[in-house]
């Protein structure tokens, strides 16, 4: 780990909810692990009035809550590198009180012109700040690098995020912005690339010859939460697939990269988007289901409807499940169907990737359980990170039966080191100017490209059932019926690595 050039990291959307969740917990643990350059400050930015002092209690309080690292010794040196400026977004001329107030900081602390911007506002504001930025001349690298971060969601279909990229090179270039998809930051995704490309046994086993299918599942057991106002107009589809499933699924099946300099890995990745067999829209009835969650009681706790969630239009028709099938066609994958799903009110919070491999050509043995023994290798992003190889064994005694056990790896056991968050990895990375784990515009604009159909008839095909399905299930049955080979199903995984079947924890 290197310690990262003097600069200024700039918040916008300071006194919102991830700011104080995530970002600036996350900027503490950087500073604690003595990750950040001695000259360093925060400049935090919102609508809100605050004095320095009053934004710096809030974010003290922030850390004491929300902190990913024990020690508690530095907040306060921590907090004083913290300061904060009041904008109108849409006021061209507050930037100019915003480029004084930086130059400011910059005379006192001997700081060069090296400037971050993150962007954690809604998304309407994507377009207007970055370009107001500039008007001021604070795209400028003359007198140190300039950073722009934004938050998903990069537009809200193909359209919108064509437009939105015009309008971000129009002044900015794809070297300056970083893209958070957040999922790319959790250390076990990026183990996945370790574990194809490090280890010589799975690198050849990893293809349509020896490959099934491919399962990658996102499921949370909670709702929408406070967030339904947002999630109304978004849904599971935009809000995890476009981004988070695709980028694993990229990774899952990338070729390995000439180097690990970020243009390699990330033209691979592109490569993988681009090889994405586009879904006709007279298939995307069999290739994508969608579903709803209703009221349920769990642990006799009265579970709401979506429906009936804060901020949720009573008759909305918003999906919080998706699953999907498709294909990508190159030499590695062609006929090897990828299927992924995510939902909210499901059964656990659970997110793996799993490598169906093929049965044997012949079964000489009696299946255990009545099932086929097919290896599986299970890559769990989140929770009890690992990975888990499942494989036939015969069961003692005298006949030759067979059952599957398992073979796993806990993530924990490797250290007794913490598991650094997504976000201290990323904002780690911004500073550092690597952006390897960023979305470019390519990507973002493949993954688009692909849903599109499914967003289209979803909107306007009324033909199209929405499926309800009880809040503590695991989606609509009908998901089923995506999965070609009718002697599988989907995996039911558990908060445990190692349990799994169709107990799962409620
Ligand atoms: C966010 C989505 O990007 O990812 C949320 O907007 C979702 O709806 C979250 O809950 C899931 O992230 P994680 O890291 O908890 O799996």
């Amino acid at each position: 780990m290197i310690k990262n050039d003097s600069h200024i990291y700039i918040i916008f959307g300071a006194s919102g909810d991830l700011t104080k969740r995530k970002l600036v917990p996350a900027l503490y643990s950087l500073f604690v692990q003595d990750l950040l350059p001695e000259k360093f400050a925060l400049l935090g930015v919102s609508r809100s009035q605050f004095t320095d002092d009053e934004f710096r209690a809030g974010m003290k309080s922030a850390i004491n809550e929300f902190k990913e690292i024990d020690n508690v010794t530095k907040i306060d040196d921590f907090i004083n590198k913290i300061y904060y400026i009041s904008v109108m977004f849409d006021d061209a001329s507050t930037y100019l009180s915003l480029k004084q107030r930086l130059e400011q900081l910059r005379i006192n602390m001997n700081i060069n012109g090296n400037t971050l911007f993150y962007l954690s506002t809604p998304p309407s504001l994507y377009s207007i700040i970055p370009r107001h930025l500039s008007s001021v001349g604070l795209n400028i690298q003359d007198d140190g690098w300039k950073r722009l971060i934004i938050e998903k969601p990069f537009g809200y279909d193909l359209e919108s995020a064509i437009n939105l990229k015009d309008q971000l090179l129009h002044d900015w270039t794809e070297e300056q912005l970083f893209r958070i998809d957040h999922y790319l930051g959790k250390e076990t995704v990026q183990n996945l690339l370790v574990t194809r490309f490090s280890n010589g046994i799975f690198e050849p086993l990893w293809n349509r010859n020896y490959i099934h299918h491919v399962e990658i599942t996102s499921a949370e057991s909670i709702g929408v939460e406070k967030r339904g106002g947002y999630y109304d107009g978004s849904g599971a589809l935009r809000d995890m697939v476009q981004n988070h499933l695709l980028q694993v699924a990229a990774i899952a099946a990338m070729e390995s990269p000439s180097s690990l300099e970020p243009l390699a890995i990330r033209n691979e990745i592109l490569k993988v988007f681009q090889s994405i067999r586009p879904i006709r829209k007279e298939d995307v009835k069999s290739s994508a289901i969608r579903g709803q969650y209703l009221a349920s009681t769990i642990k006799n706790e009265k579970i709401p409807g979506y429906r009936e969630e804060e901020g949720v239009d009573p008759d909305s028709e918003t999906e919080t499940y998706a699953a999907l099938k498709f294909y990508i066609d190159n030499w590695r994958w062609g006929g090897v169907p990828f299927y992924i799903r995510t939902g909210k009110r499901l059964p656990t919070r659970v997110s793996e990737v799993v490598i169906h491999f093929n049965t044997t050509p012949h079964f000489l043995f009696s299946q255990g359980a009545g099932h086929i023994t097919s290896n599986q290798l299970v890559i769990r992003i989140q929770p009890d990170e690992g990975i888990l190889l499942k494989f036939g064994m015969k069961t003692p005694g005298a006949a030759f039966d067979v059952q599957n056990v398992n073979m796993d790896f806990h993530y924990s056991d490797l250290s007794h080191q913490r598991i650094p968050s997504a976000y201290e990895r990323l904002l780690y990375d911004s500073i550092k100017g690597d952006a390897t784990l960023f979305a470019r515009t390519e990507e973002v604009l493949e993954a688009w490209k692909f849903l599109s159909p499914v967003i289209e008839c979803w909107k306007n095909d009324k033909d199209v059932p929405l499926y309800g399905y009880p809040a503590g299930t695991w989606g609509p049955e009908k998901a089923d019926d995506l999965i070609e080979d009718k002697e599988i199903t989907w995996r039911y995984p558990c908060k445990n690595l190692s349990d799994d079947g169709i107990y799962c924890e409620l």
